[in-house]
C-alpha cells in the first residue's frame, strides 16, 4: 500500500545512511559490531564476518567467497537506534578492495571515518577520503586503539588537517592511553567520560562552567589528567568553533577517541553522530538538476552487483539506492537506460544476519535486486512519467593491470561474452592496446583478476591467460596532442572503454621523464 506524503516525510527523515571509511585492521570490523549490539540486531559481537580475513593469502579469494554468503548480507546492515533507522553500507577493504568500495561511496550520505591511533591516516582511509571529499558529504572521524599505545592527539589532528585538508574539531579528548588510558574529556556533552569507573554506574562525571570535575583529584591518574587539560586549553586556544554549516559540507569533522575492542566512546560516537549526520539528501541527476528524496515517484540507481560463485545459484544481485519515493514489492518501474518496464518483485533488504524479504522501503534505503542480467552499475531507475536519469558514477584508476587472451583461439566468442559482461558489472576495467588491440584488463585490487579468471572458465566456459602487467600509473591524454611515438616500453598506451587513449605509466620516474620530454603535453588522473 503507498504511504502518505507525511508518512514517506516522516520515514524518510529517520534515515541515516553511512559507510566506514578506514585502511585494514584499523577495527572497522569491531566498531561495525558495537554499532549492531546497540541497535540489538547481534547479541555478540565477533558475528559481523569471518574474523582473520586480513591472513587471507590472495589466492585464497575462494575462502572469501564462501564467506560470501555472510558477506552480502554484511554488505548492507541494517538497524534502528534512537528513533533512526540506520543504514551501514559495507566498504570491503582488504583483499577484496576494489571499485566498488568506492562507488558504495556513491550511495551514503555520510562517512565514518575510522583511523588507528598508532598508524594515523594510511593510504587506503586517504583514497576513500577523498572521495567523500569530492561529493562534499559530511565525514565523522573516529580515532581507535587508545587502550593501546598510540600517537598524540595533537599529532593525530595535525596529520588529519595537513594530509586531508579537512578542518578537525575534537569532540573530545583522550585522557592518557595504552594502559593508561583512563578515558575522555568529552568537551561536547561537558562530562568525563571513564573507562574504569569506581562505580560502572556512574561512568560519567560532569563538567563544571569551568571546565574542570567538582572534587578534589578526582581522576585516577594525575599526569594524564593535566596533559589532558594542556591538550585542551591548547585546542581552545586555537579556537575552531564547531560549525554544523562546514560539517554538513565536508569542510570540518568531528573527532572521537576511543577503543572500539573494549566498547569505550562508541555509544558516544553514535548518539552524537546522529545527532548531526544528515537525513537522505537531494541526488544530482546528469542533466545538473537534482531528485529531492520526498518527490513522490520512486527513483534509485544501481551502485553495485554482486555475482553469486556458487555455479549452481548464478543469480546476480543489484544493489539499489533509493532516492525518492518508497518502493513497494511488485512495483513496476522503468529502466532508464532502455527505457523498458520492469516489475521488481525478486528483492532483498538487509538486516545482519538475515536476509528478510522486504515490503517496503524509501528514500535512504537499499534494496538488492535479483538479477538476471538486465542491469549495469550506474542504471537509474524510476516510476513515474517523467524520466530520471542519474549523474554519471565516476570511473576509478584502477592501480594493477593483466594483459588478458583466451587459452583456446576456436573460444572467441565465449571470451568476448565473458568479458563484455563481467566487464558491465565494474568488477574490472577494459583497455586495448592503441595499436594491437591485445585486450587489458586494469583493477584496483589483485583478487578481482583472480574472480575474474573463475568466472570466465566456470560461467562463460573460457579459459584464460592472464600476462601480469604489474602496477602502473594512468594519465589521459588529449587526442590532439597523442603521437603514437610517444609510446615506449615505459609507458604503454592505451584506449578505455569509450576509446580514450591513456599511458600506463611504470612508475614515478617514467611519468617524470615523459613530462620533461613532453612539457606541451597535459596529462590527466581520474580519481
Ligand atoms: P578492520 O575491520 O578495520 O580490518 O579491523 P577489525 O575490526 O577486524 O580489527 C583489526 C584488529 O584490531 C583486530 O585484531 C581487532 O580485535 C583489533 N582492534 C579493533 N579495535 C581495537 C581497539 O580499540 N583496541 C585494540 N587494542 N585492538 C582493536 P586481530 O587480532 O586482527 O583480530 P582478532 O583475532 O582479535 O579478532
Amino acid at each position: 500500500m503507498m504511504i502518505t506524503s507525511k508518512e514517506l516525510a516522516q520515514a524518510v527523515s529517520k534515515r541515516r545512511t553511512f559507510a566506514i571509511i578506514s585502511h585494514p585492521d584499523a577495527g572497522k570490523t569491531t566498531i561495525t559490531e558495537q554499532l549492531l549490539l546497540f541497535g540489538g540486531v547481534v547479541r555478540e559481537a565477533g558475528t559481523v564476518k569471518g574474523r582473520g580475513s586480513s591472513n587471507f593469502a590472495k589466492s585464497d579469494w575462494m575462502e572469501i567467497e564462501q564467506k560470501r554468503g555472510i558477506s552480502v548480507t554484511s554488505s548492507v546492515m541494517q538497524f534502528d537506534y534512537d528513533g533512526k533507522r540506520i543504514n551501514i553500507l559495507d566498504t570491503p577493504g582488504h583483499e577484496d578492495f576494489s571499485e566498488d568500495t568506492y562507488r558504495t561511496l556513491m550511495a551514503v550520505d555520510s562517512a565514518v571515518m575510522v583511523i588507528d591511533g598508532a598508524k594515523g591516516i594510511e593510504p587506503q582511509t586517504r583514497k576513500l577520503f577523498q572521495i567523500c571529499k569530492m561529493r562534499g558529504i559530511p565525514i565523522f572521524t573516529f580515532i581507535n586503539k587508545f587502550d593501546r599505545d598510540a600517537r598524540e592527539p595533537l599529532d593525530l589532528m595535525n596529520e588529519i588537517e595537513e594530509t586531508l585538508g579537512i578542518e578537525t574539531y575534537p569532540m573530545d579528548w583522550p585522557i592518557g592511553m595504552g594502559r593508561q588510558f583512563l578515558g575522555v574529556y568529552d568537551r561536547f556533552n561537558k562530562r568525563v567520560a571513564l573507562t574504569h569507573p569506581a562505580d560502572p554506574d556512574q561512568p560519567y562525571l560532569p563538567l563544571g562552567d569551568d571546565g574542570m570535575v567538582a572534587g578534589d583529584n578526582p581522576i585516577a591518574g594525575e599526569g594524564e589528567w593535566q596533559d589532558t587539560l594542556d591538550g585542551i586549553e591548547l585546542i581552545e586556544m586555537a579556537g575552531t568553533e564547531f560549525d554544523e554549516a562546514k560539517i554538513a559540507a565536508g569542510d570540518q569533522t568531528p573527532v572521537f577517541f576511543g577503543s572500539a575492542l573494549t566498547n569505550f566512546g562508541v555509544k558516544t560516537f553514535l548518539e552524537t553522530y546522529l545527532k548531526f549526520a544528515p537525513a537522505p539528501s537531494p541526488h544530482k541527476q546528469d542533466d545538473g538538476t537534482a531528485v529531492e528524496p520526498l518527490a513522490p515517484e520512486f527513483s534509485g540507481f544501481v551502485f553495485k552487483i554482486q555475482a553469486n560463485m556458487n555455479p549452481k545459484h548464478r543469480d546476480r544481485i543489484a544493489f539499489v539506492r533509493i532516492c525518492s519515493g518508497e518502493f513497494i514489492r511488485g512495483m513496476d518501474v522503468t529502466l532508464e537506460r532502455t527505457g523498458k518496464p520492469l516489475r521488481l518483485s525478486n528483492v532483498t533488504e538487509f538486516m545482519a544476519n538475515t536476509r528478510e524479504n522486504v515490503e517496503t522501503a524509501v528514500a535512504g534505503d537499499i534494496i538488492g535486486l535479483y538479477d538476471t542480467g538486465n542491469f549495469q552499475i550506474g542504471d537509474s531507475i524510476y516510476t513515474g512519467k517523467q524520466a530520471v536519469k542519474f549523474e554519471k558514477l565516476p570511473q576509478f584508476t584502477p592501480e594493477l593491470f593483466v594483459r588478458v587472451s583466451a587459452k583456446n583461439v576456436m573460444k572467441q566468442k565465449s571470451f568476448h561474452k565473458g568479458i563484455t559482461q563481467l566487464v558491465q558489472e565494474g568488477a574490472v576495467q577494459l583497455y586495448q592496446s592503441y595499436t594491437t588491440n591485445d585486450y587489458i584488463l586494469g583493477a584496483v585490487g589483485q583478487l578481482q583478476f583472480e574472480v575474474f579468471k573463475f568466472r570466465m572458465q566456470n560461467e562463460y566456459n573460457s579459459e584464460v591467460i592472464m600476462e601480469p602487467l604489474g602496477s602502473k600509473t594512468a594519465r589521459w591524454i588529449d587526442l590532439e596532442q597523442l603521437d603514437p611515438k610517444m609510446a615506449s616500453s615505459r609507458n604503454m598506451l592505451v584506449k578505455d572503454r569509450n576509446g580514450d587513449p591513456l599511458f600506463l605509466f611504470e612508475n614515478q620516474f617514467a611519468e617524470n621523464w615523459f613530462k620533461q620530454k613532453y612539457p606541451d603535453v597535459k596529462l590527466t588522473a581520474k580519481l
